[in-house]
């Protein structure tokens, strides 16, 4: 529906990867690499579900990943996937690059609120950050690491996506032809980089390509160091996003984050990366059991979520399934996408003689 619903140059922008999206595929496939090992003849009338993630309470162990320019794809944007993932119980990341101020989106719920941070060449933006998330009663930090330069989107790069999007004339075409898709998304409310215009004014300077605006703002030249200011400047829950390898989970842990997400950005950044479900068991021994470990990426079934939690994962977490929900149908495509995924996962745990999160094991899954 998404793919109906959006121009093609929008459609593309959440659809696509980097380069020749191997790693992309690959995501979502690796998870058919796994079998699911039944128990059977095991009280499964009622299930426990509920685990905590960033210190705080989840339904299920599903996190919604940080996601930027979301008004593109529905004008109601953050609010729309933060009032279902409430309904639902699941804690959804803002991002940085989001279009709903971070104070506005803390006012509007009362439950768990994550939000995704990067380190930019203006420490003093990042620092900003900080103070703001804590005003704004935060209670989790999720600092994205895979991004020191923009990833080769070719998609992008094709369509002419711009901020604000550059009508070339063949994306002008496919803008017409969906005269359903809200242009209010980008002419009612104001579309803003609304939590890094007022620093960097990246709209201001006329329509910047997106590579290039990242270009400017991202620091390639950040390491460790930075991560323990960062840790001490937070002082609370906090992940690093992108982590691929054990070691660097070990050293996430080691500088100050209490917890890591395995992820390669949906396959955005680098292409040839391996899938986050492959990594998840090497990544949660070097770990040992406290640290939350998320499995990012590929999950399209509510069943990679029960094989991701049996090789140590503590939940997984996603992008685009409630991106295509949204674009769909706004905040009830959200719902719908969420609703679906959550049947699956609680099906597979009791076809999978599974009655409690917690007994989940690597005997339940087989490669
Ligand atoms: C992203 N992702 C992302 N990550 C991040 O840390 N900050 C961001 O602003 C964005 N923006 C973004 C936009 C869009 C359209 C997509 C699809 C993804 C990556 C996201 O958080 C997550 O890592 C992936 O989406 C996970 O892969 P799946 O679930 O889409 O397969």
């Amino acid at each position: 529906m998404a793919r109906q619903r959006l121009p093609r140059p929008i459609f593309d922008y959440i659809d696509g990867g980097a380069d020749d999206e191997v790693s992309l595929r690959r995501n979502a496939r690796a998870f058919a690499d796994y079998e699911l090992v039944p128990d059977v003849l095991n009280d499964v009338s009622e299930i426990r579900t509920e685990t905590r993630l960033f210190g705080q309470p989840s339904r299920w162990p599903l996190l919604l990943s940080p996601t930027g320019l979301t008004r593109m794809f529905h004008d109601h944007a953050e609010l729309a996937v933060g009032r279902a993932a409430a309904r639902h119980g699941l804690i959804y990341s803002l991002s940085t690059m989001g279009t709903t101020p971070l104070e506005d989106f803390a006012r509007a719920f009362g439950g768990p609120k994550v939000f995704q941070i990067y380190i930019f060449k203006d420490r003093g933006l990042t620092a900003e950050f900080i103070t703001r998330c804590k005003e704004a009663g935060f209670h989790g930090l999720m600092l994205t690491v895979d991004t020191p330069v923009a990833g080769n989107r070719e998609r992008d790069r094709a369509s002419g996506l711009a901020l604000p999007p550059k009508l070339t004339l063949k994306s002008l075409l496919s803008f017409a032809l969906h005269p359903t898709w809200s242009l209010p998304a980008l002419t009612g409310s104001k579309f803003d980089l609304a939590n890094v215009s007022h620093k960097v004014d990246a709209l201001a300077a006329g329509p910047m390509s997106l590579f290039d605006y990242i270009g400017a703002q991202f620091d390639p030249s950040i390491g460790w160091r930075d991560v323990e200011w960062l840790a001490n400047e937070w002082g609370g829950p906090f992940a690093i996003k992108g982590v691929m390898t054990p070691e660097d989970a070990r050293r996430s842990i080691a500088s100050g984050a209490t917890g890591v997400m395995i992820s390669n950005h949906g396959g955005r950044q680098l292409d040839g990366a391996p899938a986050p479900v492959d990594q998840i068991a090497a990544v949660r021994e070097a770990v040992g059991d406290a640290p939350d470990v998320i499995c990012d990426g590929g999950v399209r079934r509510g069943s990679d979520v029960v094989k991701a939690l049996a090789l140590g994962a503590t939940a997984c977490s996603i992008g685009r399934p409630y991106l295509y929900g949204l674009a769909a149908g706004g905040e009830a495509g959200v719902d719908r996408a969420l609703t679906l995924l959550n049947a699956e996962f609680e099906r597979t745990l009791r076809l999978a003689g599974i009655n409690d999160i917690a007994s989940v094991s690597r005997r339940h899954v087989r490669r």
